[in-house]
């Protein structure tokens, strides 16, 4: 059976995840790195958040193959709420990958002392929907104009799990 895991990113990582993330087919994602240079002053830059408690980003693999990433953000103004994102290569959607993923990070992000997490998307992100409902979230709402994307402000879902 295919095994679904979690490591720290590394910088090499970068070549795999500038080429995932230039895929025009990710409407709803905010992160469109213009370089493989630029994917790894992201991935830097990534190391010293985890440094400082802001934010901690996992590589995604699949049979040992890096297909995607996820991360869990820490609000610093109450440091037990942290929000989850995750992105996984086209080729492999539909596998419960990102479910997966959720689940473990989830785990990590309890064991940190975090008490509630939380999942946004637009609301037409049907796949990102489906992914925090499988993992038993609830959804407490809808947020107006509660994120930038593309230069816009636009309304999300807000779903979370608190231990
Ligand atoms: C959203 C995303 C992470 C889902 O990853 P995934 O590994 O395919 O997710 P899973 O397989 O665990 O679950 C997705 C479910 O949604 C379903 N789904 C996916 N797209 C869908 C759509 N457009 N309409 C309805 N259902 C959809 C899948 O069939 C699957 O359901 P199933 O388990 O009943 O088969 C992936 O599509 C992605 O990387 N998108 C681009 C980045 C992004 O939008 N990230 C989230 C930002 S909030």
């Amino acid at each position: 059976m295919s095994e679904v895991e979690l490591r720290l990113q590394r910088l090499s990582d970068a070549k795999r995840f500038f080429k995932i993330l230039s895929n025009p087919n990710f409407v709803f994602f905010g992160a469109k790195p213009k370089s493989i240079e630029a994917e790894k002053e992201w991935l830097k830059k990534g190391f010293e958040k985890r440094k400082k408690n802001l934010e901690h980003n996992y590589a995604i693999t699949y049979d040992g193959k890096l297909i995607g990433g996820c991360g869990i953000k820490i609000n610093q103004h109450r440091t037990f709420i942290g929000e989850i994102g995750y992105f996984v290569d086209e080729e492999y959607w539909g596998k419960g990958v990102a479910t997966k993923a959720t689940k473990l990070l989830e785990k990590i992000a309890f064991k940190m002392g975090i008490i509630r997490i939380e999942i946004v998307m637009q609301p037409a992100n049907k796949g990102s929907v489906k992914v925090a409902k499988k993992c038993g979230y609830v959804k407490e709402g809808k947020l107006r104009k509660a994120i930038s994307h593309l230069g816009k402000y636009e309304d999300v879902y807000l779903y979370s799990k608190v231990k």
